[in-house]
This record gives structure tokens, sequence and C-alpha cells, in this order.
């Protein structure tokens, strides 16, 4: 199901321009980023020094040109990746984590966007970005011109759970529209930033919705030399300020401000060397005016420093600080951190009534000042497939071999706001923390592989119908979940038996008909028919056991000898054995009573002298008969 448009999250955009001038190598305290340069087919390194990786090792779809790549400085601006509808609706990035010392991973974000008609439709396309199965960026058709011709960037910063292995950068194509993405930058970045205790470090994801450096041009990595440790690029303010502020005058220094460079969030000394204010010479007003989606919540980091050698005490600098109307701070920088010293204050805004957030310095005392304004969308994160059920389902599209077109790619059911994978239905899980699958229907798709015994991670599943497809190889045995009541399975090349373990599930439909099945059915399978369900088992190779199907051989089952078979031929052996033990036994006592026969005490005297007499004549005998007849002699016939 199609949620409405999200119209939402447009992402607040850094318009590609070109200032570029020396380079030096940027130095990350996490040491670890990614920069890959979509649709190019080998590693390259820009202006910046800075390596590009090819993006062929990360991602399906296909790579094209734009079409004035002169226009473009940077070769990664040159080069795009676009996922076409035959590689399905949802197409994503993975970018596996480094191994990092820190129970959770947060990364800063950037993407390039780029269309520039790179294939000939003028028809930029739609479709949204997501991250931890959030969407996050939007894109609709129609693009503002310049947007569609220079390209744009796009950043956010995400906290991903340790126990992810890779970071999966998705994008899903509305109508048959083709995604399409220039570049993407990964930086690692301090867990701690951006006050993430206190914004739930785990459940929300900051998307840029602005972030101004004062009295500046655009800088920052990928733009200028400048460093900044997150890989945050910096725009100007000057487009931003309203009519309401009073002659804006931009102010800078070069001495060393202090308090930057600083864990968490490692603002950079440049962002405080420079400054706007007003020419008033008392309470002067300065404005800023920002476009939101007034359905979320924002984070409003403002930035001072007091950077103008005639302030020397508290009380010479002060100023309030309204947002969209509200007084929200007074502020006198030099009473807090004193001259040449970073001083910032955030600021959660909520309950939006416009698509319009402003900040409004007034001034209390002399003109009010400002070095630096960042503004984030508070975007919480939708919830995700558990992570059992990934594992079952990234196992069914390899055995059943799923085509590219059905595009089984990242989390089978998040975004909510997506459509799951194609054939598969997801719900809330009973405790709402997560999604399960709880159907899958692929009948008549084609399918020639076979069923993962992984199916029985799939604890949700409800349903299953495969029918009409060529799957090979036996049903497995995990296939017994408690909660599976449908299944269909018919007109495939399933052999071998229904298994057992069928029967733990509360079936009340079972087709298996048209297969290459054999064997005795479970008794329980047959007793869904009994209790009002549907069971078709016909046309099978060898089903056997139940009413309507041939009684199943003697001891022979599922093709094989079967457990009671097993069982009778083994105390069969085990009778004969005993049989024959017993014969021997006899025998040995037979032969035993011959020699010692008993006879009474009183007797035994006189019949041990007969029985000498008769011993010594039967040895006459004996010898007689050896000699005369050449036969065995008999002790009975001699008594
Ligand atoms: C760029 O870096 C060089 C040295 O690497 C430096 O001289 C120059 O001032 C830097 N430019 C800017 C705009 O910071
Ligand atoms: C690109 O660089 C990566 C990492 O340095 C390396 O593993 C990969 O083999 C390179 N690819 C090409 C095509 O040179
Ligand atoms: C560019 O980076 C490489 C390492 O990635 C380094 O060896 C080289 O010195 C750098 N060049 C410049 C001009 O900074
Ligand atoms: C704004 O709020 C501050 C306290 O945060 C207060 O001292 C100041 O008087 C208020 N300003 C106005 C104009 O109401
Ligand atoms: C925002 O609005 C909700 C209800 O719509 C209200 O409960 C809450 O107190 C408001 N928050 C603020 C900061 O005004
Ligand atoms: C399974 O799918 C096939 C083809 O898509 C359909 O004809 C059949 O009715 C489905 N089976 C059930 C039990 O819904």
């Amino acid at each position: 199901m199609l949620l409405p448009l999200p119209s939402f999250l447009l992402p607040f955009f850094l318009l590609s321009f070109t200032t570029i001038s020396v380079t030096s190598s940027p130095s990350y305290p996490y040491g670890f980023s990614y920069h890959i340069d979509c649709g190019s087919p080998t590693n390259t390194t820009d202006l910046f020094n800075t390596t590009w990786l090819s993006d062929r090792y990360f991602t399906g779809g296909s790579t094209a040109i734009v079409s004035e790549p002169l226009r473009f400085n940077h070769p990664h601006e040159k080069t795009l990746r676009f996922f076409p509808i035959s590689s399905g609706k949802k197409n994503c990035y993975s970018l596996p984590f480094p191994t990092l010392p820190s129970p959770s991973y947060r990364f800063f974000l950037r993407t390039f966007i780029i269309y520039d008609n790179y294939d000939g439709k003028s028809h930029p396309p739609s479709f949204d970005v997501s991250v931890r199965g959030t969407v996050v960026f939007s894109w609709r058709s129609p693009w503002p011109q310049s947007l569609a011709r220079d390209g744009a960037y796009s950043d956010l910063i995400a906290s991903f759970p340790s126990s992810d292995a890779a970071a999966l950068v998705c994008f899903y194509s509305f109508a048959t529209d083709p995604p399409v993405i220039s570049s993407l930058e990964f930086f690692a970045i301090d867990p701690n930033s951006y006050d993430a205790s206190s914004t739930g470090n785990s459940d929300v994801i900051l998307v840029n919705y602005g972030r101004l450096s004062c009295g500046s041009n655009q800088w920052g990595p990928g733009f200028t030399n400048d460093t900044d440790r997150f890989g945050r690029s910096w725009q100007s303010d000057s487009d931003f300020q309203t009519r309401n502020s009073d002659k804006i005058v931009a102010i800078s220094t070069r001495s060393d401000v202090s308090g930057t460079d600083q864990k968490p969030n490692y603002f950079p000394a440049k962002l405080y060397q420079t400054a706007v204010t007003t020419d008033e010479e008392n309470r002067g007003v300065l404005e800023y005016e920002l476009s939101v989606d007034a359905k979320l919540d924002y984070l409003l980091w403002l930035h001072f420093a007091e950077i103008e050698t005639r302030v020397r005490k508290a009380g010479v600098r002060v100023f309030d600080v309204f947002v969209n109307g509200e007084n929200s701070t007074r502020i006198d920088i030099y009473k807090q951190v004193g001259g040449f010293a970073a001083f910032t204050w955030h600021h959660t805004v909520k309950n939006l009534s416009s698509s319009m957030l402003k900040v409004k310095l007034v001034g209390v005392v002399g003109a009010p000042l400002i070095c630096g304004i960042e503004n984030y969308a508070l975007v919480p994160t939708d919830p995700s497939t558990v992570p059992q059920q990934v594992i079952a389902m990234k196992a069914m599209k390899d055995s059943l071999r799923v085509p590219e077109r059905m595009g089984w790619n990242g989390d089978p059911c998040a975004p909510t706001n997506w459509d799951a994978w194609e054939g598969v239905t997801c719900r809330m899980s009973k405790d709402k923390t997560a999604l399960v699958i709880s159907q899958i229907d692929l009948g008549s798709q084609g399918l020639k592989g076979f069923i993962s015994d992984r199916i029985s991670l799939l604890s949700d599943l409800v349903s299953l119908n495969l029918s009409s497809n060529s799957l090979v190889g036996e049903i497995p045995s995990g296939l017994g979940q408690k909660s599976l009541t449908q299944l269909d399975l018919s007109n495939n090349q399933l052999t071998g038996a229904i298994p057992d373990s069928i029967a733990s599930s509360s079936l009340q439909l079972a087709l298996l008909n048209g297969n290459l099945l054999e064997g005795r059915v479970p008794e329980e399978l047959y007793s869904i028919g009994v209790h009002g369900g549907a069971i078709d088992l016909s046309g099978n190779k060898g089903l056997c056991g139940v009413p309507s199907l041939p009684p199943c051989p003697m001891f022979w089952e599922n093709g094989r000898l079967s457990t009671p078979g097993k069982i009778a031929i083994g105390l069969s052996c085990l009778f004969v054995f005993c049989v024959v033990l017993l014969l021997v036994y006899i025998y040995i006592r037979r032969r035993r009573n011959d020699y010692d026969f008993a006879l009474p005490h009183e007797l035994t005297s006189l019949a041990a002298k007969r029985n000498r007499y008769q011993r010594q004549k039967s040895l006459m005998v004996l010898e007689m008969e050896s000699q005369h007849a050449k036969g065995l002699p008999s002790h009975f016939t001699t008594q």
C-alpha cells in the first residue's frame, strides 16, 4: 500500500558551485570516511586530494554521465548511477562499517544528486532516499531548473546500532522514475555529537535544513581547502537574511578563537572568525528565515564569538533571541565566555505553525552579533524488520532466485511509507517495536530455485504462496511455524516427503498438488480437511497413507524404510537371535544331561556297579561293532 506522498523532507540544498583553492589533507578524528563516486568505473582523486572510490561493488543499477560534464569541476559530479525500473522499485547501497572502538556508530552522510538531463528525457525523477529504514530525502518532479542542472548536496547525521554490519542507503522510485545519485560521502563522527544523548542517540536522524556561516562564502570539505573534521560544509548566510534586518555588517578576524575544534562537535575555528552584526549603534535587528517542514521538530544551534576588540566587558553587547516570535534566550557573549571564545546555544523547536523558521536577534545593549546557524530536522527513525527475519528473507531471496526486477533489496518491510518487497506483506510486531513478515505471495513468478530451511525464522508467517513456479528440492522441515495457516506450494517440482514439522502449524489450507512428492502423508495434515479446511494432495508422485490415497507399502514410507519398519526389522532380528540362542542352550543342556544323569542316592552304588559293567560291556560291543560293522556306536542301543 502506498501512503500519500510525503511532501516533507525536501532537505536544505547546497547548490553545487565551485570555489577551488589549494589542498590540504583533512584529518577526521574517527579516522574513517568513505567517498563514493557513483557511476565511476575507476577510483579517482579530486582537486582536494580526496580519493573517490568506484561504486560498482556497493550496489546494482546502471551508470551514466551528465549531459554537460565540462560544467562540473569534480570528477565525482560528472558521473551518476540510476536505477531503472527493471532493477526493481527499491535499490540500496550497502556501505560496510569499519571496526570502531565505540558502542554505536554515528555518521555524517552527504549525497550529491544531479539530473542534468543525462537521459535526454527532460524529466527529473521523483524518488525517496532512506537511511536506517527511514525516509530522509524526497525528490519530486518537476525539480527547480537550477537544481536539475547544477545538482545539490544534502546531508544528515545518523547513529547506527553496533550490531549493524553495514549502512544501507536505499532509493525508492515513484511510478517508473529511475532514482539518480552522483556521490555518497560517509564520515564517522563522535557518538555524542549534537547532543546525541538528549535527542535520543539512536532514535532520531538529524537532517540538515540549514548550516550557515555568517559573513562568509561557502566553505568546507569538498568546496574549499578548509577543514571540518566531520566533513560538514558551511553555506553563506546572505540568502537567508530577511528585510526586517537592519543594514548588515560582516566582520572577520585572523586572531585565534578559543574553545573551537573540541569534543564532541569539533566546530571549526573558521566558523567563529567571521560574523555579522548591524550598523545600528543600539538595538539593531538581525533576522534569518529558513524554510522547513512544519510536521517535524527542529534542533537549532546558534554559534557566537565576540570578535570585535572594542567589546571588552560584559553588558556591552546584549541581545535577545526570538525563535518564531518566541523570546528564547538573552545572550551576552562576553559575560558567558569572554572575548575571542566560541559560545554555542542550542534549542529544540516544536509545534511549528508555518513552513518558515525565523531566528531574530534583537539588540538590548549594542548591536546583536552571530557567527553561524545550524538547523536540523529531528526525524524519528521508523521501525525496521526483526533482524532474524531479514536473514530469513535474504536466504529466501537467494534460494528462490527472486528476479532483480522484484527489487528485493534493503530491508524487506521498511520504510513503512514504501511498499514492502514485492509479494511480501508485513505487519507491526506485537510489542510494536519492529516489523515482521506475515505473508509471502510469489505465485506464478517463474521461480526456479528451492525453499530455504531458514524460512523457519519467519515466526510470524501466516500465509505462503509459491504456487505455479518451477521450484525443486524438498519441502523444508523449517516450515512448521505455529503461525502458518495457509500454504500453497501447488504446481512445482517439489520432491521427497511432506515433513512431519508441518503438523505443528495451524494450517487451514494446504495445497501441495501437482508436485513430485512421495511417501506417507502426516496424519495431522490430512485432518485439516476433516476439520473443515481445504487440502489438495492430488497429482503427486507417490503420496500414500491417508484415505483417498493408496495405502503405504508395509514398512515403507517416504521412499525409504520407515521408523516402524526399522523397528520391526530390528525386532525380528532380535527374535531370530534369541531363538537361536535358546536352541543352542537346549542342545547344550541335553548333552550335559546325557552324561550326568543322576540316580537317587541309595541307588548310586548299585547303579555304579551296573554302569561299570554296562560300560565295559558297551566298550566291548563298541570294539566289536567297529571291527565288524564300522558303524557309529550308540550309547542308547546298549541300554
Ligand atoms: C588553502 O590552503 C593554503 C595552504 O595549504 C593556505 O595558504 C590558504 O590560505 C588556504 N586557503 C583558504 C581560503 O583558507
Ligand atoms: C579502489 O580503492 C579501493 C580501496 O583503496 C580498492 O580496494 C579497490 O580495489 C580500488 N578499485 C579500483 C578499481 O582500483
Ligand atoms: C595526497 O594524499 C596522499 C595520500 O592519500 C599523500 O601522500 C599526498 O602527499 C597528498 N598530496 C598533497 C598535495 O597533499
Ligand atoms: C526575553 O527573555 C529573557 C529571559 O530569557 C528576559 O530576561 C528578557 O527580558 C526577555 N525579553 C523580552 C523583550 O521580553
Ligand atoms: C505542542 O503541542 C502539543 C499538542 O498539540 C502539546 O501537548 C505540547 O505541549 C506542545 N509543546 C510545546 C512545546 O508547545
Ligand atoms: C496463489 O497464487 C496463485 C497465483 O498467483 C493464485 O492463483 C492462487 O489462488 C493463490 N493461492 C491461494 C491459496 O490464494
